[in-house]
């Protein structure tokens, strides 16, 4: 009789934790669909990606790009005419191609140096925007 009664709460405990597993699992799951974009750099804590134009990406472009991408520089060294990141719409506008350029291929800057830290934030801008 007392064997009988234990195991019947044993039971019980466990289908209850299983209940309670299983809802934490949801529960995760939940979080994750959510927040997917919020681990990202300029999606996370209410950045905009246009705000994290202004404190990050714009410079990202000056350090790596303008001396040859823009239209005030003096010495293009070859950048095609009117390939410029001066402004946000500029970048918007060739951002498939500096996409592949930069992310894919690491051919930009043509002698490459972009630090790997500074492609993987940039990646991350460009996933979320
Ligand atoms: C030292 C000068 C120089 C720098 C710095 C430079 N580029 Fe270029 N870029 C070039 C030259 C030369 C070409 C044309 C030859 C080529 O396409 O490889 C070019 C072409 C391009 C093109 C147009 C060709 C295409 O594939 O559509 C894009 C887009 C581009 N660069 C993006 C960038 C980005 C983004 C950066 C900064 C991360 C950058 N470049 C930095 C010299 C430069």
């Amino acid at each position: 009789m007392n064997l009988v009664n234990n195991s019947f709460t044993r039971n019980i405990t466990r289908s209850y934790r299983i209940t309670e597993f299983f809802r934490f699992f949801m529960f995760i799951i939940m979080l994750t669909t959510f927040c997917g974009c919020e681990d990202k750099v300029g999606c996370d804590n209410d950045i905009t990606a246009d705000e994290f134009w202004d404190t990050w990406i714009h410079g990202f472009f000056l350090s790596y790009c303008t001396g040859c991408h823009s239209s005030g520089t003096t010495n293009r060294f070859g950048a095609p005419e009117g390939v410029d990141f001066d402004s946000q719409d500029d970048v918007y506008f060739w951002l498939e191609r500096i996409d592949i350029r930069v992310v894919q291929e690491e051919s930009m800057p043509p002698g490459g140096g972009v630090l790997e830290e500074d492609i993987e934030r940039f990646q991350l801008w460009l996933e979320c925007h």
